[in-house]
């Protein structure tokens, strides 16, 4: 398969000059249908059932994906059951091994990978290329090094592995949300069952090979696709230990209920409405970029987007400028391209939220503010990056999440009523702050609720540090020492 097919979208909302298409051409190898992976090879799903992953920048369909049933999840459970003591009983530094032959393999093919990952999301191939692919391989070789290291992780205590892990990811991450679920529960000794979200299976499947590629165990990783009905069978399967989520605030509440009184443990990654903070002290062209790629990048397709900014009073104008002048320069259009900044909306499904939101913030009086120049691509999914102003806190633009490349501005005139208004949501999942005064970082992160907290920066990701949030978003850390505890019992 080639990736020209996108060719036909070579629309961009960029004034002024017009830059000639650069589109990555590494050709991608995919079959017309793919099974399920369960015990080390592919398999016809028993349920019978399939549906189409489809690209969202031309609509076209990429492959046919296997719909896991009942009786397909209880195979996975039971091969990573099978597979659990063999796995836990190998040597540590063994099963070091493997996680780096993972990590060298998805490098090896990162660049097919990336192409993919664009192809079937909808996520520009800057991002796919520079962000995804380079931490799923970091977050396989970082925990390749804790495997045969974690009496050194929980000193004085003996960690032992769960069982067999239920994983369930959503679409924004595709590869990189399968690396944050699995590396830390192998390194631990558990065995895996790997559910993708339904538009953005493919990268997981890939995965799949590259699992056969470098002889994994059979069983160790199982990958069941499916849409929401499989997820739920895997969670609420009797021989699953542990849950992994990372999704929407409704499901990850589904979960909970079915998990608890069960034994289950359960980790949940759900999503924000995480404020960025400028203060008139700040760089403001440096926050500007800041703010620039917390929201509009990748669509707003982040769970810790910085969806709400509070401007200090004095500075509104000059942000507003800045914010506006920077957005019409922004590329929308072939995710392929090397120069896209904003791709497709990763669903039809995801477009009509969207448009919903900024239908009701222009219905609730707040002023939108958006780019118009050429017309977007007429297949597919797409949106354009947008802010409103004159935001009010009860409008509902400020208080749920989009998910979608749409900010709200607001102001604020003292700190405190920056951070009370920031704290003001039912999520807590990240923010930023913008100042040159370093003694305003320290005061004001102490008392933000957020589980990371960028400082004159933001999107800043590192397999050692642990993500996670507070309130809605969720609870338990992925990455770093805090995120092997969510796979270990003692
Ligand atoms: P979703 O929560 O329905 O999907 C996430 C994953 O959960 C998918 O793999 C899906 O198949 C699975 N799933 C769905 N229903 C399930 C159930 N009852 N039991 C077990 N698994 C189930 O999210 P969706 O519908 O794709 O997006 C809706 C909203 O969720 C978005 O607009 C966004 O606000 C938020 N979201 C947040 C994400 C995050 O990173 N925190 C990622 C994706 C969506
Ligand atoms: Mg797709």
């Amino acid at each position: 398969m080639n990736p020209t097919a996108s060719d036909t979208n070579e629309h961009h909302t960029s004034p002024g000059w017009d830059y000639s298409p650069a589109p990555e051409r590494t050709p991608v190898e995919l079959d017309e249908s793919y099974g399920l992976f369960i015990d080390g090879a592919f398999r016809a799903p028993k349920s019978r059932k399939r549906f189409d992953s489809i690209n969202p920048a031309t609509e076209q369909t990429l492959a046919s994906v296997a719909e896991g049933g009942a009786k397909d999840v209880d195979d996975a459970v039971q091969a990573a059951k099978a597979a659990q003591g063999p796995w836990a009983r190998l040597k540590p530094s063994e099963r070091a091994k493997y996680l780096y032959r993972i990590a060298r393999r998805i490098q090896e093919r990162a660049r097919e990978l990336a192409v993919l990952e664009s192809m079937d999301g909808g996520k520009p191939i800057k991002e796919s290329r520079d962000v995804d692919l380079p931490l799923a391989a970091q977050h396989f070789f970082y925990h390749a090094g804790w495997a045969d290291k974690l009496a050194y992780a929980f000193p004085g205590r003996t960690p032992r592995p769960l069982g067999v892990c239920g994983q369930i990811i959503p679409w924004n991450f595709p590869l990189l949300m399968a690396a944050w679920k699995l590396a830390p529960a192998l390194a631990c000794g558990n065995t895996c069952v790997l559910k993708p979200a339904e538009t953005t299976s493919l990268t997981a499947l890939k995965l799949a090979e590259i699992l056969r590629e470098i002889d994994l165990p059979p069983g160790v990783v199982n990958i069941v696709t499916g849409a929401g009905e499989t997820g739920a069978a895997l969670a609420g399967h009797p021989d699953v230990k542990k849950i992994a989520f990372t999704g929407s605030t409704e499901v990850g509440k589904v979960l909970a209920r079915s998990a608890a009184g069960t034994g289950k443990r359960l980790t949940l990654e759900l999503g924000g409405k995480s404020p960025n903070i400028i203060f008139a002290d700040a760089a403001i062209d440096q926050a500007v970029e800041g703010i620039v790629s917390s929201i509009w990048f990748n669509q707003g397709h982040v769970c810790c987007a910085g969806s709400r900014l509070f401007v200090e009073e004095s500075i509104v104008d000059e942000v507003v400028d800045k914010l506006r002048h920077r957005m019409q320069s922004l590329r929308v259009g072939d995710p392929l391209d090397k120069n896209t900044d904003v791709g497709a909306i990763n669903s039809a499904e995801q477009l009509r939220t969207i448009e919903r939101y900024v239908d009701a913030g222009e219905h609730e009086g707040a002023i939108m503010h958006e780019v118009s120049a050429d017309p977007l691509p007429t297949k597919g999914f797409w949106h354009r990056p947008c802010f409103f102003t004159g935001v009010q806190p009860s409008h509902l633009i400020a208080r749920e999440e989009i998910f979608g490349p749409v900010l709200s501005v607001m102001t604020f005139r003292t700190p405190e009523e920056a951070l009370t208004r920031a704290n003001n949501t039912p999520y807590g999942l990240a923010a930023g702050i913008w100042t040159n005064t370093g003694a305003k970082i320290f005061e004001i992160a102490r008392k933000l609720d957020a589980g990371v907290v960028w400082c004159n920066t933001y999107n800043k990701f590192d397999a050692a540090s642990p993500f996670g949030g507070f309130k809605e978003s969720g609870f338990g850390r992925e990455g770093g020492r805090h995120g092997l505890k969510s796979y270990v019992k003692f």
